[in-house]
């Protein structure tokens, strides 16, 4: 009891820093969205979609002729701002942030061409953040996205391991992210926290992420749905 008391009073004085995290991504077809929906609920983050500038365009006609091509011009000429489509403005500096997450749809085994425009001309500011990469592709291997990733963020200080979700798995996507955010103990970085030790305390208090009481005497967090709470002034996510 008496080092439960003296945890508690650990987590009532901690001030942690919290990791600021952005999520950019691209959706055509609306898997990458339904990820990043499951994403944004179990993490704290500001969220951009990335919009082709030429509405309507029909990327899947004719055996995907549109995106077939942007992707060539890219690849044929990587370095060229003219090989890139043209995009809406995003008015997020991500200098802002602390840990950026990319949502890739992939394109002919690579990253799809809107959101390489984006990061063909953001990405160089995100040197020296931690780069997390999620791609969602029918069928084909992702180690073309990476590369992708990589080139388009050279600085970028990226987490060992991307998250490859099939577009059949999208429905799983929330158990998959879960996993992959303990691969990468994102908590480390973000001061989200899942302690064992914490489950049980007497005398706690859980607050939902939007500032309301959900218990001030709770002896077991186990009951409550998976999730992000602040427990004694600490996001933890429930994995329940
Ligand atoms: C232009 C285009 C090219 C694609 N090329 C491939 C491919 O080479 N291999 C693959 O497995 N899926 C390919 N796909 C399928 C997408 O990767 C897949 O449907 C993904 O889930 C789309 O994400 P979204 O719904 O967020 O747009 C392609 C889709 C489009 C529109």
């Amino acid at each position: 009891m008496k080092r439960i008391l003296i945890t508690l009073a650990i987590a009532l004085t901690a001030t942690m820093a919290y990791a600021k995290t952005l999520v950019v991504y691209y959706s055509y077809t609306n898997n990458v969205h339904n990820i990043v929906t499951a994403l944004t609920g179990q993490i704290d983050a500001d969220v951009v979609i990335i919009e082709p500038a030429e509405k309507g365009l029909d990327y899947a006609a004719n055996n995907y002729a549109i995106g077939s091509a942007q992707i060539a011009a890219i690849r044929n000429n990587p370095d060229d701002p003219a090989s890139y489509p043209a995009i809406d403005p995003v008015d997020v500096d991500p200098a802002d942030y602390d840990c950026i997450i990319i949502g890739a749809p992939l394109w002919w085994s690579q990253m799809a061409s809107p959101l390489q425009a984006y990061l063909f001309e953001n990405g160089p500011a995100m040197a020296g953040k931690k780069i997390g990469l999620i791609v969602s592709s029918a069928s084909s291997g992702i180690s073309g996205v990476e590369r992708d990733a990589r080139r388009l963020i050279p600085g970028g200080d990226f987490f060992p391991v991307p998250l490859w979700v099939r577009s059949s798995q999208t429905g799983n996507a929330a158990t998959m992210i879960a996993e992959w955010l303990k691969t990468i103990k994102y908590s480390e970085l973000s001061g989200i926290e899942t302690p064992e030790s914490d489950r049980n305390l007497a005398n706690c208090t859980i607050f939902s992420v939007d500032g309301r009481l959900i218990g001030s005497d709770v002896l077991s967090l186990q009951s409550l749905d998976r999730g992000l709470y602040i427990v004694n002034g600490k996001k933890i996510y429930l994995n329940n």
